[in-house]
């Protein structure tokens, strides 16, 4: 069994649905169900016994305990964290909270596990670490994508809980030869992703007739990949990375803001035009920036492509059209989200379970 945290938010189900696609190993989920938790996309597994999920908080030291004695899991997958750096901005203790404190207990009491197994089952267990290419700071435009020997410079309380959380998995290699890998990957999109990050936000209120607020002047650069390609890169490090490594995960795919939305815009024209034949491109409004935003994030591949033979499969094009059909193939998935239905569905739909 693998236990992953964060098993409800946007990469975290995506992960579980694509394992349990390829694999009958089972899946041993915590989420606390924040409002960025949506049992609703893992509405497919209901009644799925290989996919066990438990309603907390990875910070209950004895609730993480319990779990791991009764589950014996063979690697620990953290996904969970507060992972949106405009809430960050406006209220960053649930960062320092989830992201480092959080990180810091499921470290102790993984570590606790990991000494009492018997082998071969020790040398096997594995502490996967996922984490953001934000930690490296910003980029000029003259400067080389982030390499895994980049200095840390994060710059936002997100990104600076998330490096924090870094460090201490990384100490806790060097320290107590915890078995960790640590991912660093860029901007993921694709389906189930919460509609406050750029891409569905703009596919949401595009349809809903609302602004689509681009910061600054949209010129800052981000660097996309499909959340499936994120998926599969992972599964490669959990299973052939080397012990204590970071690898850094991208898709070279660089581009600026407003670039991003034109592009949603027109895929919206081409599939779901408006009806006086306008584009979507008349709601794009220009709002203040973000306070000390990150100009460009660009990721520097290499290494997990040389060492771990992995590649995404998608290109930008191809992805960002299944998102944008993905959002008008689930209306009802955005209307529960938007109403706030979604986090009544998970009472109603796992009552009496765990949750
Ligand atoms: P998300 O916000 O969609 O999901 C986070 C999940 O963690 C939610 O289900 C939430 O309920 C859960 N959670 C939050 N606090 C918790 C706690 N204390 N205990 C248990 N569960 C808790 O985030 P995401 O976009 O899926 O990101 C997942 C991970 O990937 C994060 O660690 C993030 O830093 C990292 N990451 C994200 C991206 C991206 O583009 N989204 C890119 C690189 C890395
Ligand atoms: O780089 C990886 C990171 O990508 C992850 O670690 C984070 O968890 C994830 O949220 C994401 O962070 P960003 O801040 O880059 O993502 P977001 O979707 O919030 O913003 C993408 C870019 O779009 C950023 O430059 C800010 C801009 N933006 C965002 C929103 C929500 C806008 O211009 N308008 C908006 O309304």
């Amino acid at each position: 069994m693998i236990f992953i945290t964060g098993g409800a938010g946007f990469i975290g189900s995506n992960f579980i649905l694509d394992w349990l696609n390829q694999s009958d190993e089972p899946v041993l989920n915590l989420d606390k169900l924040t409002y960025a938790g949506n049992l609703e996309n893992l509405a497919s597994l209901q009644k799925d016994p290989r996919h066990v999920f438990v309603k907390g908080d990875l910070g209950d030291s004895s609730l993480v305990e319990s779990l791991l004695a009764q589950y014996q899991p063979r690697a620990i997958l953290h996904f969970a964290a507060e992972s949106h750096v405009d809430r960050s901005i406006h209220g960053p203790e649930a960062f320092i909270q989830t992201n480092i404190v959080g990180t810091f207990r499921l470290l102790e009491v993984v570590r606790a596990y990991w000494g009492g197994l018997p082998e071969p089952e020790k040398s096997a267990f594995r502490f996967l670490h996922v984490s953001t290419d934000e930690v490296y700071g910003t980029l000029t435009k003259e400067d080389a994508p982030f390499a895994e020997t980049n200095a840390y410079q994060p710059n936002s309380p997100y990104s600076a809980s998330k490096a924090a959380s870094d460090h201490l998995v990384r100490a806790w290699y060097h320290t107590y030869g915890l078995p960790v890998l640590t991912t660093n990957c860029s901007n993921n999109y694709g389906p189930y992703h919460f509609p406050e990050k750029l891409i569905p936000l703009m596919i949401v209120n595009a349809l809903a007739g609302k602004p689509l607020p681009v910061y600054g002047d949209g010129m800052q650069i981000r660097d996309w990949l499909y959340v499936k390609d994120h998926c599969s890169a992972i599964r490669r490090v959990l299973e052939a990375g080397c012990l204590g490594e970071t690898y850094n995960i991208g898709g070279w795919n660089e581009k600026p803001n407003l670039e991003i939305v034109h592009t949603v815009c027109a895929l919206l024209d081409e599939l779901r035009p408006c009806a006086d034949g306008s584009s979507y491109k008349k709601q794009i409004t220009f709002v203040q920036d973000r306070p000390g935003h990150d100009r460009r994030y660009a990721i520097d591949a290499r290494k997990i492509e040389r060492e771990l033979g992995w590649k995404p499969a998608e290109t930008f094009e191809t992805g960002i059209r299944k998102t944008v059909q993905w959002y008008l193939d689930n209306p009802m998935w955005l209307e529960n989200v938007q109403s706030g239905a979604y986090r009544e569905w998970v009472l109603k739909q796992y009552e009496g379970g765990r949750a």
